[in-house]
């Protein structure tokens, strides 16, 4: 593949972008609940956890937790150092800039964090395989249509330094998310059958949509009936692909990007449960439904999605989860 094609590409895409308005800092978390929470994690094992903090942000939980629960936040660890140095220092920059979307309920895709609680927040970032010095945690820059931070280089040293004080004590725990090798029980039939290459952006216009908003043709690139591909076809800072069209990629391009967790591609269809399984994920509907009821005008490209096309897309995770729980993903 040319990569000076792709990235010519993705210029493009980021150019387009910013021609489309400037982004929103209005959504930022501000960290407000910072370590207000008293965690008391049991599992279903003999283990009782509990972490306190203080209302100013600097929590400092102390988890004893020894359980064989499946509960984050009582999951076993390998390094006691780790975890401590962890919870005073790591969780509480992630819970500052990361936890007002990545905690349940918040728009950032995946949900890595638990709200207040940095016993949970580190077993999470295990469970998603995040535990890792070149984690996504700290490669992922501004995202979110600028609303969402990257982390500061003291941050990052923070992180390097936690890394290393988990594999000094005999290395990390089980790093394998099942999100890494799950693209393999991908079928491109079902995958075909969605047609994601027939959907179009719409060009917000008073009356079909719930807002009212207009946006002019002329002002706003990509807003006005066109295909996904204008923007997604290499830029993997907009954690989607769908090149369906472009003829200069190979024509399965968009189906075999659509497996990757790195870029984090495969998680607009499949996300995992707090222990770790594989779990549908409306990603695409979840950004419709955004772009139609709340999205501003000439931001995101207003789309929908039909019924059919929803339908589609369950069938097609399903599929995959299925052949994941008998084991015959690749086969
Ligand atoms: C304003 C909301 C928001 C905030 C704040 C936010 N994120 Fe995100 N994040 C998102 C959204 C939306 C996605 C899914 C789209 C994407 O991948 O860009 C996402 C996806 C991710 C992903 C998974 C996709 C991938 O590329 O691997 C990681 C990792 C991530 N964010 C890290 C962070 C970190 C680290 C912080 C804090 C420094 C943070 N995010 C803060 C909204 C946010
Ligand atoms: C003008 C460029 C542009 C066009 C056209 C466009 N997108 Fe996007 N899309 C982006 C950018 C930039 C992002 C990342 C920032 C954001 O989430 O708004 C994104 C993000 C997304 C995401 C991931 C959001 C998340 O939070 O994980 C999905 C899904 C998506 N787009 C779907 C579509 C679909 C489907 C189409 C075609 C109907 C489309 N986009 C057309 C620019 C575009």
């Amino acid at each position: 593949m040319n990569a000076r094609y792709l990235l010519a590409l993705a210029l493009a895409a980021a150019a387009a972008v910013a021609a489309c308005g400037s982004p929103d800092s209005s959504q930022l978390g501000n960290g407000e609940d910072n370590g207000d929470g008293t965690g008391t994690g049991t599992g279903t094992g003999t283990g009782t956890g509990k972490g306190t903090g203080t209302g100013t942000g600097t929590g400092t939980g102390t988890g004893t937790g020894t359980g064989t629960g499946t509960t984050p936040g009582t999951l076993p660890t390998a390094s006691k150092a780790g975890k401590a140095y962890f919870i005073a220092t790591v969780a509480p920059i992630l819970e500052a800039k990361c936890a007002g979307c990545h905690t349940p309920g918040g728009p950032g895709n995946p949900s890595w964090m638990a709200k207040a609680d940095a016993a949970a927040t580190y077993d999470l970032v295990y469970l998603n395989a995040y535990a890792t010095a070149a984690s996504r945690i700290v490669i992922k820059g501004v995202h979110s249509g600028g609303n969402a931070p990257e982390l500061s280089a003291d941050e990052k040293s923070k992180w390097a330094q936690w890394i290393s004080l988990e594999v000094a004590d005999g290395g990390q725990k089980a790093q394998v998310n099942v999100l890494e090798k799950f693209g393999t029980c991908f079928d491109k039939t079902k995958f075909d059958a969605i047609q994601l290459g027939t959907l179009r952006t719409i060009r917000r216009q008073q009356g079909n949509n719930p807002q009212n908003l207009t946006e002019n043709a002329n002002n706003c690139t990509g807003c006005d009936n066109a295909p996904c591909r204008t923007c997604h076809s290499a830029d993997d800072v907009t954690g989607f692909v769908n090149a369906i069209g472009n003829n200069i990629l190979p024509p399965d391009y968009t189906f075999e990007q659509t497996k990757l967790l790195n870029p984090a591609y495969i998680r607009q269809y499949v996300s995992t449960t707090p222990t770790g399984e594989p779990q549908f994920n409306p990603g695409i509907m979840t950004k419709s439904t955004n772009t139609v009821t709340v999205a501003k005008a000439y931001s995101h490209p207003m789309f929908k999605i039909t019924p059919t096309m929803q339908t589609a897309i369950q069938a097609f995770v399903d599929d995959a989860i299925a052949k994941q729980k008998t084991g015959t993903c690749g086969k």
